[in-house]
């Protein structure tokens, strides 16, 4: 058996939540590879709302197992809120939750070294979601991070040690904070983690595959924030395409099934960072009036803008995807024309490849499409689906090359829509 991954197309908050839930059914086991807390992935159904930023996503769907990967970052204070919240909800996690024992904890200083960072950047900063990611995956790399493991064993010792060190780098900054109230917190949630079962997640994954059942690879962030692929320096600290899956939780690139790829009918970005389709008017107000987006974690209003097939064919690339999910599409009801930015202008010369850097320099060139001009949000099927729907699908995939499997039309997880039924 091989693992199906899904993952994020865009600048992340595509709905992967979303998916992930109303796919959960089919799967056995669903992992998450990369990302922490910085991730807010939105689930909505019988009119409750919930918003994971950890635990990943299949947790509402039965006693199917999730996985929290190696390749994750996890602050345990955020953890342990989490945690609870779903347990009030009446969703006990201890026996259908695993932690690797290789994912890296955030401790309280990086969170605190990821806010006087940001602070000293002024104007240039990248607008991180604050929760201590960048120093977290900086210490795993440069080999100084601490690990879940560690908790088990003289972790006291293996702390203060690594605090010490970030208190030097802290004393750089003209920054004040007050850790022991956070470590107190950080504390608690070791304790918490340390009532989950910690297991050697390559293991356990690689195992159940042998043992035929259905591993499903849940994604954070997305492509364009990609620490080698994405706008430099404007992303994330982890690898959020597929290639994250395999390091993330020590899958081989032959394991790797379908690759699902996510992207909503137009775009948006939280934080600093270049977005050539990006919409500083109207237009773009009316998108985020309409598509609720505010971030999931931060509250932060997500900057909206047309669809970007050059940044989605890059993507695609990068990702392998074999199906295409397009989300929010409800959210263009409204609109008499719906724009598709199909390559750059730079410099006067037209290019189809996502640059090393985007400047002001570069234009996008659009194709106009008609809008459908229709309530959406209540079909069930896609015989139902407006003309000029089915025409926007139809050219998106003709531009991209890839189907587009699943088309959703409002945040429910019943609001749905299959294409190409067998
Ligand atoms: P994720 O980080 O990729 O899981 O996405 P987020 O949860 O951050 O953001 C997606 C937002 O869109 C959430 O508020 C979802 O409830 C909502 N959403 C998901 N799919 C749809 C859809 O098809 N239509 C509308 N209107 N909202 C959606
Ligand atoms: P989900 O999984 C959207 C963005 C931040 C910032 C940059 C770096 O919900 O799609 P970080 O805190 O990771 O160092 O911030 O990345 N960012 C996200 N934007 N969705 C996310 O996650 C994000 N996680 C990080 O806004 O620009
Ligand atoms: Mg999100």
């Amino acid at each position: 058996m091989k693992a199906d991954v899904l993952l994020g197309l865009q600048w992340g908050d595509e709905g992967k939540g979303k998916v992930v839930d109303v796919l959960t059914p089919h799967y056995d086991i669903v992992a998450r590879f990369q990302g922490g807390p910085n991730a807010g992935h939105t689930l909505e159904f019988k009119g409750k709302k919930f918003v994971l930023r950890s635990v990943p996503s299949g947790v509402f769907q039965g006693d199917k197992i999730n996985v929290i990967g190696n390749g994750m970052v996890i602050d345990p204070a955020l953890f342990k809120e989490e945690v609870e919240a779903l347990e009030a909800a009446g969703e006990p996690l201890h026996h259908r939750l695993k932690i690797s024992k290789k994912a890296h904890l955030i401790l309280p200083t990086h969170r605190l070294l990821d806010l006087a960072s940001e602070a000293a950047k002024g104007a240039g900063k990248i607008g991180t979601t604050g929760k201590g990611i960048g120093p977290a995956y900086t210490d795993k790399i440069s080999r100084n991070g601490l690990r879940i493991g560690d908790i088990l064993y003289r972790f006291d010792e293996k702390y203060r040690e690594v605090v010490a060190r970030h208190m030097e780098i802290l004393r750089q900054y003209n920054f004040e904070y007050d850790l022991e109230k956070l470590e107190k917190a950080f504390f608690e949630g070791i304790e918490c983690i340390k009532r989950f079962d910690l297991i050697d997640s390559e293991y356990f994954i690689n195992h159940s595959l042998e043992e035929e059942k259905k591993v499903l690879a849940e994604g954070a962030q997305g492509t364009l924030l990609d620490i080698d692929f994405g706008s430099y320096p404007f992303v994330t600290s982890s690898n959020t395409i597929c290639a994250g899956a395999c390091t993330g939780l020590g899958l081989s690139p032959q394991k790797i099934g379908e690759v699902y790829g996510i992207f909503k009918a137009y775009c948006t970005r939280v934080g600093s960072g270049p977005f050539p389709t990006e919409l500083k008017d109207e237009t773009g107000e009316l998108i985020r009036k309409k598509g609720c987006e505010f971030g999931a974690v931060t509250g932060r209003p997500r900057r909206c803008g047309w669809i970007d097939l050059v940044a989605l064919r890059y993507s695609i690339m990068l990702n392998g995807v074999t199906q295409l999910i397009m989300m929010k599409s409800d959210v263009l009801d409204d609109f008499d024309t719906i724009k598709a930015c199909v390559a750059y202008q730079i410099d006067g010369k037209e290019t189809e490849e996502f640059p090393f850097e985007i400047t002001e320099n570069l234009k996008p060139v659009y194709v106009e499409l008609p809008g459908w001009k229709t309530n959406i949000t209540n079909l069930q099927s896609e015989d139902e689906f407006p003309e000029e729907l089915n025409a926007y699908l139809n050219f998106l995939e003709e531009e991209l090359n890839v189907p587009i499997k699943i088309v959703s039309v409002g945040p429910d997880r019943e609001q749905t829509i299959i294409r190409y039924q067998e």
